[in-house]
């Protein structure tokens, strides 16, 4: 078990917040792309690899199949061994699997790689909603899979061997077309996936996959083909490309804070439209240039109404982010979250720190002109939880945030980056 039981305790800022930051890789891209590296008999060297617990976790993962590894810290680079094996059939009932949603991912690698039975601890990840993996698993039994769910872990047999399909994804689940993706790379055959999720990390899935000479190519949108005569022993190099939830998670920050103004390296513009523009909206004054964004404190962010949706629409991931600017706004906001409905439990922790918001029907309203006050309170989950420091950085004494373990899956150096900008915070014990 990685250490999960400190706070963050966030100094008052007393001094002036300016400075540069560099984006990290993404998270929600280094974790597929570690699951498919398990495809390639020879090693893959990965660049620009966020030190994030979930990484760690997976990495675990893949130690206890005896895949080995060599993550280079401080270079951003993770090595992984080729995974040379002839084994039909592979347990992992570690407890790690619980501890991220993505453990979920290991089988269509496995499946991918030829394994005919997998026995599988059930995954876990972000606590914020019921989390379901049926499209997942459908899809596998499409594929000529028989999957039995037990209490504790899943049981995945392939029948005789997986066979050609059309797979029809009941909602562009990114998750579930990440994992289809591996599993069909085990299809000797062409596989057809239909209202496939298309976010930027599931194309960086599928340019580390073609390097493997996957065969894999959009038909249409949403409707992708693959054929999976590959060859599976290349010495592969691939860069992640820069985490877009934090990219926004820094704009947001400098927004709310800095007089000077902070500029964000490493970022890739053409994943941000959809944030950009209700950025825009609201009044925040952005200045591109290339892979840089410089933006300094707004003192006039104009209210809004927004909604998440699937990608290139707004991500749910940056609703959390825009409920503590909206909570700074000139008058009354909603927010909705069509993709998890349920995922506000991040409100009330705000509102422990002078947030006042209603709800109905998946509807939350947030009052502007928030003065926010420090407070004792918790990371709810990784996103809610960078909200949540987010008030505690603009509130005027020290704020303590339990559960920071949370904040620390998605954010790397976090700590180390606040700190280069002026920002104090300190881990302590819990
Ligand atoms: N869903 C189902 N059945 C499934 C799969 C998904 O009903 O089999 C539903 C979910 O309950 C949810 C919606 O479909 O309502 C979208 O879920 P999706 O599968 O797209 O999410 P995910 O793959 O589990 C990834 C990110 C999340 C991000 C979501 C949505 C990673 C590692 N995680 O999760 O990231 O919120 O997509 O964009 O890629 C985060 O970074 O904080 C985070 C939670």
């Amino acid at each position: 078990m990685l250490h999960k039981n400190y706070s963050y305790k966030i100094a008052p800022i007393d001094n002036t917040i300016e400075g540069e930051i560099s984006v990290s890789g993404a998270k929600n891209s280094i974790l597929p792309i570690i699951c498919a590296s398990l495809l390639n008999d020879k090693h893959t060297k990965l660049y620009n690899v966020p030190n994030l617990n979930d990484v760690n976790i997976l990495l675990k993962l893949l130690e206890y199949i005896n895949v080995s590894n060599r993550y280079i810290v401080d270079k951003e680079i993770l090595i992984i061994d080729g995974f040379q094996t002839n084994r039909i059939e592979i347990d992992i009932m570690s407890s790690y699997t619980r501890e991220i949603r993505y453990s979920l991912l290991l089988i269509g690698a496995l499946l991918g790689k030829g394994v005919k039975k997998i026995k599988i601890n059930l995954p876990g990840g972000c606590d914020f909603s019921d989390r379901p993996y049926d499209i997942h698993l459908k899809g596998f039994e499409k594929m000529g899979c028989s999957i039995i769910q037990y209490p504790q872990y899943i049981d995945i047999t392939v029948k005789k061997e997986l066979r050609e399909s059309e797979i029809e994804l009941r909602f562009p689940s990114v998750g579930a077309t990440e994992n289809l993706i591996l599993g069909a790379c085990g299809v000797k055959g062409v596989t057809i996936l239909n209202n496939i999720a298309i976010e930027p990390e599931i194309i960086d899935l599928i340019n580390y996959l073609r390097k493997l000479n996957v065969k894999i190519d959009f038909i249409s949108h949403r409707r992708l083909k693959i054929d999976s005569k590959f060859k599976k022993n290349l010495n592969i190099n691939h860069r992640i490309i820069p985490d877009r939830i934090e990219a926004i998670s820094w704009i947001t920050l400098a927004t709310l804070t800095s007089k000077k103004g902070i500029l964000i390296k490493n970022i890739d513009i053409s994943h941000l439209f959809a944030p950009l523009l209700e950025l825009q909206k609201i009044g925040i004054y952005i200045e591109i240039n290339q892979n840089k964004i410089f933006v300094k404190q707004t003192n006039y962010i104009l209210n809004s109404s927004i909604t998440s949706n699937v990608y290139p629409y707004l991500g749910t991931d940056y609703l959390p982010l825009f409920a503590v600017l909206l909570s700074n706004a000139n008058n009354i906001s909603t927010i909705k979250d069509n993709i998890y409905p349920k995922r506000f439990e991040y409100l009330d922790e705000l509102s422990k720190m002078g947030l006042r918001y209603s709800q109905k029907d998946g509807l939350s309203t947030i009052q502007g002109e928030t003065n926010y006050i420090s407070n004792h309170v918790k990371a709810t989950d990784l996103r809610g939880g960078f909200a949540t420091l987010l008030a505690g950085i603009i509130s005027k004494k020290e704020t303590l945030i339990d559960n920071a373990y949370q904040i620390e899956r998605g954010y790397a150096n976090l700590i180390k980056k606040m700190n280069s900008i002026g920002i104090t915070i300190t881990k302590i014990d819990s």
